[in-house]
């Protein structure tokens, strides 16, 4: 077979998609969401949970999206159309793609708020408006935010459109040129910030909170809660990775990769747990504060410490450009189906998706103010588009795309896109599926 080229390019390399997908899988799911969920759930045992979750589930479905992607070389919705009739199986498959690329819209409208908090806090530090804050006025700072649409709608829109500036550029252009400069200030942030809490008293509080393993405290919920966050973190379900997938280099080993982003992945998962766990028990903060856990009581503490207000700075930028790389990726699937199927540039594709999305996050930061008493579910808007997406629709999407790799493509295809030369290996992978 004539081997097939994507039209939106290709990562110059090997190591340049080990990028762009780690960019991707490491963000706000890392630094603000897993925190919070190991801490109302119980730290230790939680955490044991999510580690065999990724390793067992996540690391097998990450595989197949990258083969199919890479096999298809399109956006998911074509990718997974022409593989399934490569197979001799119905082209209806697409609908995988189709409600991936639904989940990517749903994820950022809920993501572009959080980053904007991440936003306003970045700005909030470097202006020195939380020099010595207390714990009140940290709440009061965060639920002022929260209350006040325009403000959120101002950092919500600059979010979007720092999003679309990369997409506009496609992939090597834009995404390419993002992640090389992106990704190693990130990582340099995070080891700053590390040895920052390593400095702090809570440390060794924090590191037991975060490894010490005690089944009481672990729940059916809990467990339901880390195969779903498994997902999230790992961009899994949606065709985010499968996009990324669709522009890696032929010769380049699958398996090998998937490993590598994985385990970049939970590092930096762990490492925030390590950077914000120390300073909450330092201050004698509540572990299990919820989705504020980040917004309020970290900003007490940076308020408090010498020379906190740098390194309250430095915090939120990191975690505002592990949003940044991630968002992107939650775009850049339905960005390349657009260009395909109408033969656009992506310049109009961006305007298009941009406005979507934009919208969409105004219903996400309407929960918190204007339409804080509309519930679906019993969840406010933003609740339930994070319950939807994390815990059912990139399962769900997973689930399929393990049942299309398992047992519609045929194996042969697998063999070959894979390209595992050990045999107990590549079973060990059709058996996790
Ligand atoms: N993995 C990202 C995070 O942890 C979120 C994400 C989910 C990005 C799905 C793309 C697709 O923040």
């Amino acid at each position: 077979m004539q081997e097939k080229k994507s039209i939106h390019g290709a990562w110059a390399s090997r190591w340049i998609f080990i990028l762009a997908a780690t960019g991707s899988a490491v963000g706000l799911g890392n630094i603000w969401k897993f925190p919070y969920i190991a801490g109302e759930n119980g730290g230790g045992a939680f955490v044991l949970v999510y580690l065999v979750c990724i390793l067992m589930v996540g690391v097998p479905i990450m595989m197949a999206e990258v083969f199919i992607g890479r096999r298809g070389r399109q956006s998911p919705i074509n990718a997974m159309k022409d593989v399934a009739i490569e197979a001799n199986h119905s082209g209806k498959w697409s609908f995988v793609g189709w409600m991936g690329v639904l989940a990517g819209f749903m994820i950022f409208s809920f993501y572009s708020v959080v980053a904007g908090w991440v936003l306003y806090y970045i700005a909030g530090m470097g202006t020195g408006d939380f020099i010595a804050i207390g714990s009140d006025d940290a709440g009061k700072v965060f639920n002022d935010l929260l209350a006040d649409p325009q403000t959120l709608l101002i950092w919500h829109t600059i979010f979007v459109a720092m999003v679309m500036v990369v997409i506009v550029g496609g992939v090597k252009k834009g995404l390419e040129n993002a992640v090389k400069l992106l990704m190693p200030a990130l990582f340099i942030l995070l080891l700053i910030m590390l040895g920052y809490s390593m400095q702090t008293e809570g440390f060794s509080q924090g590191f037991d909170f975060l490894f010490h393993f005690d089944f009481s405290e672990l729940s059916w919920n809990a467990v339901l809660i880390a195969l779903g966050h498994s997902f999230f973190t790992l961009s899994l379900g949606m065709g985010a990775i499968m996009a990324y997938g669709s522009y890696m280099p032929k010769k380049t080993s699958i398996g090998g990769s998937v490993i590598t982003i994985a385990a970049m992945d939970t590092i930096v998962a762990l490492i925030a747990g390590l950077v914000i766990f120390p300073i909450v028990f330092a201050n004698g903060m509540d572990p299990g504060a919820g989705p504020g856990l980040m917004f309020v009581t970290l900003p007490v503490a940076f308020g408090q410490m010498p020379g906190g207000q740098i390194f309250g700075f430095v915090f939120f930028l990191l975690v505002g450009i592990a949003a940044w790389t991630s968002a992107i990726s939650l775009i850049e699937p339905a960005a390349a189906w657009l260009v395909e199927k109408f033969g656009w540039s992506r310049v109009p594709a961006c305007i298009v998706l941009g406005l979507v999305v934009w919208g969409l996050g105004i219903a996400a930061l309407g929960s918190f103010n204007f339409i804080s008493d509309f519930k679906m579910m019993g969840f406010n808007v933003f609740d339930f588009l994070d319950f939807m997406t994390a815990n059912v629709m990139l399962p769900l999407g997973g689930l399929f795309i393990a049942i299309f790799a398992g047992w519609f493509v045929t194996r042969k295809m697998a063999e070959d896109e894979l390209a595992i030369s050990s045999p107990l290996l590549f079973n060990a992978w059709y058996i996790a599926l």
